[in-house]
């Protein structure tokens, strides 16, 4: 049971010292009482504006939200609680983006091997591994699987029932498994050529994780 640290170093509740090789887990690697996020969660704090309903903005959460479309493809921001939940926005948008443009059975998301996004039930079904899935099965239908940097693998799996391609331009979970830049071209091919999504996801990889403020801009 951690109690404190101290530089790299934390302590248990014994005393036992650990030199912390991960600053966190996973996603949240922000390693402990860093000043910066201190200060900022201080702010928020102070301001008496903790959490604000999603009827209203807030200074902070446009500058976020600006920030990331400036820095991204995108022009509209979806704030949520976790990156699970962001697929599962992500996946909602899709199907409704799919009705528009298709008809109710154009709702298949396309996956792949090794990835992982998330352990709620929409974000389970993409997320193609034995360990995770079986012990809640039913899963959630409508995900299918092509195999990871194979566009061709990919392409058989494509039809006009797909309304998104899932991928972690690196996969985080899975291995550390580098997306190819043909890969990542040819599913956005894939996409434009089925009028389907391609959704990146970047819980892991991304904002100044490797090197490029987006994973994705640092393989194509
Ligand atoms: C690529 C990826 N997507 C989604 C998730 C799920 O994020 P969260 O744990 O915040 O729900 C993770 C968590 O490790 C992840 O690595």
């Amino acid at each position: 049971m951690l109690a404190r640290r101290q530089g790299s170093t934390l302590y248990d509740t014994e005393g036992k010292a650990y030199l912390d090789c991960v600053a966190g887990i996973a996603v949240n690697a922000l390693g402990y009482n860093d000043a910066g996020i201190q200060q900022a969660m201080g702010e928020a704090l102070a301001s008496g504006m903790v959490h604000v309903s999603n009827l209203y903005h807030t200074a902070p959460h446009a500058r976020l939200a600006a920030l990331l479309c400036e820095t991204s493809f995108a022009d509209k921001v979806h704030f949520c609680n976790s990156g699970a939940e962001a697929n599962e926005g992500a996946f909602k948008f899709a199907r409704r983006y799919g009705r528009a443009h298709g008809d109710d059975d154009k709702v298949e998301i396309l996956a792949f091997t090794n990835a992982f996004h998330g352990r709620t039930m929409g974000a389970l079904a993409a997320t193609p591994r034995p360990k995770y899935q079986d012990p809640f099965k039913p899963l959630m239908p409508g995900v299918r699987f092509a195999a990871f940097n194979n566009v061709e693998s990919a392409r058989a799996q494509m039809d006009a029932a797909v309304c998104a391609i899932i991928v972690e331009p690196i996969q985080g979970e899975g291995g550390i498994h580098a997306a190819t830049p043909d890969f990542l071209a040819g599913l956005r091919a894939l996409a434009d050529e089925y009028d389907a999504l391609l959704i990146y996801d970047e819980v892991q990889c991304g904002v100044g994780r490797t090197g490029t403020f987006w994973a994705h801009q640092g393989v194509l």
